[in-house]
């Protein structure tokens, strides 16, 4: 007796701009790093959106809900309602230059990720790899997080730490805080959809599931 595979767990992604992270994870899911974990569909919030363009390229099921000059509360319900639509399971966002609505983040608790630039609480906000260099740390980073009501503040997933190096300038040190993004937000997807996990307090605490348990 075969007992039936696990149903995939289904993302929707959320983007508005580069989209290097979504690529980063469409790899890891084309590599065999993801397994039962699929993109169901990557939204954009912005008509050009470099990313949005490569989800097409790679034959993503994508979807474009322009906010300007929407109010928060409207835009954030019709995103929403295609997340609900196809299904998502675990809502990932993905450079998305928006803040959520109360009324987003009450729809998926903590079912919303996101990772930033820095070793938080370290350097939240804008150009979070920027602040760390000129401020002089000599560590750097990057944090996933479940998503809350404040910014760049949920439960921490997983960091990943870098040194600063002396011969770094403010795009060096970028671009080595975006390679370990790239690892970190797969690893950390892994984590959640793998669901072995608790939240105590503000901590996540990995718990392998025993065998034949
Ligand atoms: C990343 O640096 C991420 O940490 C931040 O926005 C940037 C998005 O980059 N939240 P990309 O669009 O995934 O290339």
């Amino acid at each position: 007796m075969h007992s039936p595979p696990n149903p995939p767990t289904r993302l929707g992604v959320l983007l508005s701009g580069r989209g290097s992270n979504l690529l980063a994870i469409a790899r890891s899911i084309r590599e065999g790093r993801l397994p039962d974990i699929e993109i169901s569909i990557v939204i954009a919030n912005v008509p050009d959106a470099p990313g949005l363009a490569a989800a097409r390229d790679l034959g993503l099921p994508t979807a474009l809900y322009v906010s300007r000059g929407r109010s928060r509360a409207e835009h954030d319900a019709d995103v929403a309602e295609c997340l609900r639509r196809h299904e998502i399971d675990l809502v990932i966002l993905a450079g998305y230059m928006r803040l959520l609505s109360p009324a987003f983040i009450a729809a998926f608790p903590n079912r919303i990720l996101n990772i930033h630039p820095s070793l938080l609480p370290a350097f939240p906000g804008l150009d979070a790899q920027h602040q760390a260099f000129d401020y002089g740390a000599r560590i750097a980073g990057c944090t996933v997080h479940f998503v809350d009501e404040h910014l760049d503040h949920g439960v921490i997933i997983l960091q990943r730490a870098i040194p600063v190096l002396d011969t770094d300038d403010a795009g060096s040190l970028s671009a080595r805080i975006l390679a370990e993004e790239h690892i970190a937000y797969s690893e950390a997807i892994a984590r959640v959809a793998g669901g072995e996990y608790t939240i105590a307090g503000r901590r996540f605490i990995r718990r392998p599931s025993l065998p034949g348990a």
